[in-house]
């Protein structure tokens, strides 16, 4: 079938992308490196034509509620719109686990993204997982602090982006669910002390300082906010084996 992933050059979207050529699917990768910026409906209208399917994997770097629901609503109205329009027969979002809990900050956006695919005309999907094993890189290249890496504090469940990829494209194949069950790997972990592990992964000795961030989001990631609960699909290897493969 035919995908197309917003976001298709980020940390989940590229795997995604990876993993749907190799299943045999045709791929479009929307993204701004791609030369289609989400925010031009008409622009991602044309290159939707003929896509069966949509997976939204697109993102903004903030920590700010403002510009995060203002990213989400611009970026992923004009999505929806456009698939519309295009007779796309199924979207898929990957949402965030706990936002609902904790609708501070990016994940205001997370919300305000969720209720447009919830109203959307185009059959849809919403797949939350936990932050990925990636996510302590990610936040260690927006936490270095000259020769000092901070290393924020918080209660996580990660899973590896690849087996959040696979989920995605088998959602994508099956057809429009609504909201499926949260998706998690099998261990708690702290996240300063993944960021820690991930610095020092070849040999660095940079010193890594763990900090508590204030605002609401990060205050709501300390207090476990962000865990999957009972119902969860549990997947993928720890963030210790994952990292193993990493280096
Ligand atoms: N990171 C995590 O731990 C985690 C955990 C659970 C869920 N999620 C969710 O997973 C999704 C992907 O996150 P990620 O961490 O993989 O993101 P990421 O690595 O930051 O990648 C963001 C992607 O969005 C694209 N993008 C940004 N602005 C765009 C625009 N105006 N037009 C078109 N494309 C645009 C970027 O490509 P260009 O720069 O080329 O435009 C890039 O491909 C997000 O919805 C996030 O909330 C993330």
């Amino acid at each position: 079938m035919k995908i197309a992933v917003a976001g298709g050059t980020g940390t989940v979207g590229r795997l995604v992308v990876q993993q749907a050529r190799a299943g045999g699917h045709d791929v479009v990768v929307v993204s701004r490196a791609a030369g289609v910026d989400l925010r031009d409906r008409a622009g991602v209208e044309r290159v939707l034509a003929g896509a069966d399917a949509v997976v939204d994997a697109a993102s903004v770097g903030t920590t700010s509620a403002a510009t995060a629901t203002e990213f989400f609503q611009a970026a992923s109205g004009a999505l929806l719109a456009a698939a519309a329009n295009a007779g796309v027969g199924h979207v898929v979002l990957l949402s965030i686990v706990g936002i609902d809990r904790n609708p501070h900050g990016y994940y205001a956006g997370k919300v305000r993204q969720e209720h447009l695919y919830e109203q959307s005309a185009v059959p849809w999907s919403i797949l939350r997982a936990t932050q990925f094993h990636e996510f302590a890189g990610q936040v260690a290249v927006q936490a270095r602090l000259g020769p000092l890496q901070l290393a924020p504090r918080a209660r996580v469940q990660p899973v590896a982006a690849a087996e959040v990829a696979a989920q995605l494209i088998d959602l994508a194949v099956a057809g429009a669910q609504g909201r499926v069950p949260d998706l998690a790997g099998p261990r708690e972990e702290r996240l300063d002390r993944m960021i820690r592990a991930w610095v020092h992964r070849d040999g660095s000795r940079r010193l890594v300082i763990p900090v508590n961030i204030p605002g609401a989001q990060m205050r709501g990631m300390r207090d476990g906010l962000a865990l999957p609960g009972p119902g969860a699909t549990i997947a993928g290897p720890s963030f210790v084996d994952w990292l193993r493969t990493q280096r």
